[in-house]
Formats: C-alpha cells, sequence, structure tokens
C-alpha cells in the first residue's frame, strides 16, 4: 500500500497540533518527524518534548527521521516519545547493526536512511534487518530543496535489490518531492512519500486528498 508521510518540517510550529490533526483528518496515513542536530546536518529542528506534545493529536504512524550523530543513544527516549518507526542514517552510526537492534528491541519499525551519495551497497547485508529504506532525494538538513533527478534510478536499483534479495521493507522517498514527480517516485518503486513544502504550503487538506488520489491510483 502507498503511504503519505507529511513532513512537519514545514508546517507551522505556533499551531502544530492544529496541523497534526488536520493532516490526520484529511487521511494522510504516517506523519515525518523530522530531527536534526545541528551536527549530522546543519540544523536544528526540534526534538523529544514536541514529539510527545503532537502524540495526544492523532493516532496516526509517527515516522522519526534522525538526522543525528550516533542516534544509540537516543532510541529508548524517541520511542517512549511516542515513535512507531525509527529511521537511521547509515552515515550518522559506527555500528548500524546494533542501532537498528536496539530500534527492534523496543517493539517499533526500524528504517536506515542514505544521503544522495551513499551507496546502495552499504544495505548487502543489513537488509534483511530494515523495515523500511529511506532514500533521500535532496542533502538532508532543510525542508524545500529540489528534487535531486539521479535518485530515480536509485529507487528503480534499490527496488531491484530487494525483489533479488526477496526482502519486503518499504521505500520512502524524502525531499522535494510533489505532485508533479510523485507518479516518477512511486512508478520507479517507492511507496511511502515524505512531502514537506508541497503539503504545508497553500490549503493543507486540499493537497493532501491530492496526493492520495495519485497515490491511490
Ligand atoms: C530534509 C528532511 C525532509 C524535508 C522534506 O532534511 O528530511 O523531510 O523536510 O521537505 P520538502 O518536501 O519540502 O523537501
Ligand atoms: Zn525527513
Amino acid at each position: 500500500m502507498n503511504c503519505l508521510s507529511p513532513s512537519l518540517l514545514a508546517s507551522d510550529f505556533s499551531i502544530l497540533g492544529e496541523q497534526v490533526k488536520m493532516l490526520d483528518e484529511a487521511g494522510a496515513q504516517y506523519v515525518h518527524i523530522d530531527v536534526m542536530d545541528g551536527s549530522f546536518v546543519p540544523s536544528i529542528s526540534f526534538g523529544l518534548p514536541v514529539i510527545k506534545s503532537i502524540r495526544k493529536c492523532t493516532d496516526r504512524i509517527f515516522d522519526v527521521h534522525l538526522m543525528i550523530d550516533e542516534p544509540v543513544r537516543y532510541i529508548d527516549e524517541f520511542v517512549d516519545a511516542g515513535a512507531d518507526l525509527i529511521t537511521v542514517h547509515a552515515e550518522a552510526c559506527k555500528h548500524l547493526d546494533r542501532t537498528l537492534h536496539a530500534i527492534k528491541d523496543r517493539g517499533v519499525l526500524a528504517g536506515v536512511a542514505l544521503n544522495p551519495a551513499t551507496p546502495l551497497s552499504v544495505l548487502d547485508y543489513i537488509l534483511p534487518e530494515c523495515d523500511m529504506v529511506l532514500l533521500m532525494s535532496v542533502n538532508p538538513g532543510f525542508g524545500g530543496q529540489k528534487y535531486i533527478p539521479y535518485t530515480t534510478q536509485k529507487i528503480r536499483d534499490l527496488k531491484k535489490m530487494m525483489e533479488e534479495k526477496h526482502c519486503q521493507a518499504d521505500i520512502e522517498v524524502d525531499g522535494g518531492v510533489s505532485l508533479n514527480n510523485v507518479q516518477e517516485v512511486l512508478d520507479a518503486g517507492a511507496n511511502i512519500i515524505v512531502a514537506g513544502t508541497a503539503v504545508f504550503k497553500g490549503d493543507i487538506r486540499e493537497n493532501v486528498e491530492s496526493f492520495l488520489n495519485i497515490m491511490e491510483k
């Protein structure tokens, strides 16, 4: 099934709770939560107390994208704050296997994210441990950037790799996805779509519905 995961990074933080409820009512299945530490990526976004407080607003899947160095240090806290799915960057973990197991041991789903330039070969042995692979289609750190075109081939290559290894994991694509290119991303093999600017700019409800119309076809 295809799912939409709107990125809260593009939301209006002064009315965050209301916006989360709006996404839920419009039918978005996931909520994408970008946590940035100012070290792995240049910006700092928000963290645990914010996640804990919006947990009250929806039962939708909290898709927590950790753009932080050595995320293994904080897995318990993010699970306690309400994460359902925790994605860590392969580039940010000294011990990726240990980190994924720390996530799975807490009974939540585990994802691995790859920066645009990171080759798929880092997944060769770890793929069976992943519930999801997130391919970054921009350099992480900021919303509102342009989709990097070579991502489409990378999605196809990942899909093929998963088929060859009989792997059922989800493929999420994050960065610069809009109503204009989402079909291309789906056709390449992604099934979880992150969209920040394209959801929050203008009418949120209408934007979510437009995405879902394309995605449910
Ligand atoms: C980038 C974040 C993305 C970003 C997506 O570092 O991981 O989730 O907020 O925003 P848009 O859709 O505006 O590129
Ligand atoms: Zn993200």
